[in-house]
């Protein structure tokens, strides 16, 4: 066994390794070996949808994963690979090789102090490929570097919105204008999160057209108010507390199989 589950906690603070001390850490790191990394965006999310969306979203279902299994929560990396959004004002967007870069020094940093297990529970789909470019060149990196734990270093990729269980309530809630970008169900999480965000919630008019991603001038022709095959006007509130539950649910578990058997 790699680690052991801390187990959940009462008060996500205790969690948080942003206001946790290094004597702190030092002492989880006798205990468990892994941490969630969250990932985000800060892009245009359609006409009434959160600039932060995919990062908010990311770090309410860490904190969530955190809070039931105890294990610790990293500061969340607000930017992501935007590229294709940078048409609309708002958006703030880190090539795919800075992206990478970012995120291999970020994995290095812990893995260097004894993190063995990173788990990088990401909110973005256009984060997924550079994401995983990353991991590849973490392992060897590690290697070279002649990093204690490189040999037993593993990270794992966690997309909450593609988790089975969200993706059938989804399904449930919206059927297909659940779409690709500005989602129903990302959105409904924000509003459950940050409630100011209701009142900006209206129904638009055209139906979103689905299609390919290219480059941000196309993208923006295409989907001339950022939504992509989406009606984001379905979300609500309380469809987001349940989407929480059911990617806090299955993701703690999958947590649970990557820190203690892979
Ligand atoms: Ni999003």
């Amino acid at each position: 066994m790699i680690s052991k589950l801390p187990g959940p906690v009462n008060n996500s603070d205790s969690i948080r390794l942003a206001i946790a001390t290094w004597p702190e850490v030092e002492k989880y790191l006798k205990l468990c070996k892994g941490i969630i990394l969250p990932i985000g965006s800060t892009e245009q999310h359609g006409p009434t949808g959160a600039i932060g969306t995919d990062a908010l979203t990311a770090e309410a279902v860490a904190i969530e994963i955190g809070r039931r299994t105890g294990v610790f929560v990293a500061p969340t990396l607000a930017y992501g690979m935007a590229e294709h959004h940078l048409g609309f004002p708002g958006t703030m967007s880190l090539q795919p090789q800075t992206l990478l870069k970012v995120i291999h020094d970020l994995v290095l940093s812990l893995a260097r102090n004894g993190f063995e297990r990173i788990y990088v529970l990401n909110g973005h789909g256009g984060n997924i490929a550079t994401a995983k470019a990353a991991f590849a060149e973490v392992y060897g990196t590690a290697v070279n570097l002649g990093i204690p734990v490189a040999s037993t270093l593993r990270c794992k990729l966690a997309n909450w919105f593609m988790t089975p269980t969200v993706f059938t309530e989804a399904r449930n809630l919206y059927g297909d204008r659940e779409g690709q970008h500005a989602t129903p169900s990302e959105i409904s999480l924000t509003l459950h999160l940050e409630p100011s965000l209701i009142k900006k919630q209206h129904e638009l008019p055209e139906p979103a057209l689905v299609g390919p991603i290219h480059g941000f001038e196309d993208f923006k022709r295409r989907y001339p108010d950022g939504r992509m095959g989406s009606d984001p006007f379905l979300a609500r509130a309380e469809h987001g507390a349940l989407l929480l539950e059911r990617a806090a649910k299955a993701l703690s578990q999958d947590l649970e199989t990557f820190l203690t058997k892979s």
